[in-house]
């Protein structure tokens, strides 16, 4: 088989840029035209509803001189990992989702699956669903709008237990508890802004395709506005406090990893900047010398001396007046400390074990 998991990043205009899928699928093309091999092309990247079969087969027949369905097989099939844990996701799929272009075309993959039973030293186990072209792309989307969603109720919903004085994680645990009616807990916990490379992406490209279609989504819409006003509410609530040099533990979108497209917290950072606050930031995941692609381009735009923010150890930030905590990377003992030496402590992770109330502590929506 052959995979095509590149990348498929926004455009201005919020559609997808399918660059790397077509040159990626143009060099298998030439590949194929010159070889008698015929692998099952595997397309992994998320992609509109519509352009596997309108875009990528086209492409591949035209620098293949094959026919899709003929002469070579192709299928859709979804990647549903997170990252941060991706390959354990990989391997423990929530479910297996092939998308056909004839029936019966990707044989090939689902026995790498293991078959029907599917179970290949007890990975692979998830519930399989071979289906067309369109319907597994279309099921990416869902997934990813259905979190962008979760995302913001919980931190609208947050936001307003804040205001009425109830304590916002024991709503959402009491909420997540309903298993029956209230589905799973995953994306459902009050913290901060959606960010990374996925689900803002996927909103704004399906927003755009409800646009081109006459589609009212006015939900979906409102979601990526819900999750910057989160981010402005935040900057304005630690400017609020008038810190003279502020801290952030947590640059990436998420930890464990150093992705910083459309991290919100990037976004947090180059506001502070802009309004002339000292910064400096501690993430142990980001490595600047590291950095590739279009998460440097990223973060460079946003934040062009980001090596001269970054500091090596938390303690670097010990000369800072207000810390923001973004990622779990902190214990309750280092905020007393901070909250003791007078510190104010801004915490949109919820740190385990924090005892109710140090003096500086807040929590996000607690
Ligand atoms: N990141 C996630 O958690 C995740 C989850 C599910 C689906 N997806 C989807 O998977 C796709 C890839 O996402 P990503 O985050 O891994 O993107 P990425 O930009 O981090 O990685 C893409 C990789 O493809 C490589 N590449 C580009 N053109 C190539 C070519 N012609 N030949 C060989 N390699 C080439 C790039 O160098 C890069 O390493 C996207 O469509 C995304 O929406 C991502």
């Amino acid at each position: 088989m052959v995979w095509i998991c590149v990348g498929t990043p926004s455009q201005p205009d919020g559609g997808i840029n399918l660059d790397y899928v077509a040159r990626c699928v143009t060099q298998i093309g030439a590949a194929l035209a010159a070889s008698p091999r015929r692998p099952l092309i595997v397309l992994r990247s998320t992609v509109l509803p519509g352009t596997t079969r309108g875009q990528v087969i086209p492409t591949l027949e035209r620098a293949s001189g094959l026919v899709v369905g003929r002469d070579i097989d192709l299928a859709f099939h979804p990647e549903f990992l997170r990252e941060g844990c991706a390959v354990h996701d990989f391997d423990h799929p929530p479910k297996i989702v092939i998308g056909e272009q004839r029936p019966g075309g990707a044989d090939r993959l689902l026995a790498a699956y293991g078959g029907a039973a599917g179970d290949v030293g007890g990975r692979y186990t998830a519930p399989r669903f071979r289906t067309s072209l369109e319907v597994a792309e279309m099921v990416k989307y869902s997934d990813n709008l259905f979190h962008a969603v979760k995302v913001v109720f919980a931190n609208e919903v947050g936001a307003l237990a804040r205001a009425v004085g109830a304590d916002a994680r024991e709503v959402a645990d009491i909420f997540c508890s309903d298993t029956k009616l209230n589905i799973n807990p995953y994306y459902l916990r009050p913290g901060f802004a959606f960010g990374g490379s996925c689900l803002p992406k996927d909103l704004r490209a399906m927003l755009r395709l409800a646009t081109h279609s006459a589609v009212s989504a006015p939900m979906l819409a409102g979601v990526l506005e819900s999750n910057r006003a989160l981010v402005d509410a935040f900057v304005a609530r630690v400017l609020a406090a008038r810190p003279r040099c502020v801290g952030l533990v947590g640059l990436a979108f998420k930890p464990n990893t150093d992705d910083m497209r459309e991290s919100p917290y990037v976004a947090v950072a180059k506001r502070l900047i802009g309004e002339g606050l000292e910064l400096r930031i501690y993430d142990p995941g980001v490595d600047p010398s590291r950095l590739i692609g279009a998460n440097r381009e990223a973060v460079l735009a946003a934040l062009a001396h980001l090596e001269r923010l970054l500091a090596d150890d938390l303690a670097a930030l010990d000369s800072c007046d207000l810390i923001v905590v973004n990622h779990p990377i902190v214990d309750a003992s280092r905020v007393a400390a901070w909250c003791r030496a007078g510190k104010r402590v801004l915490d949109t992770v919820g740190i385990k074990g924090v005892e109710p109330g140090p003096a500086g502590y807040e929590g996000i929506f607690w």
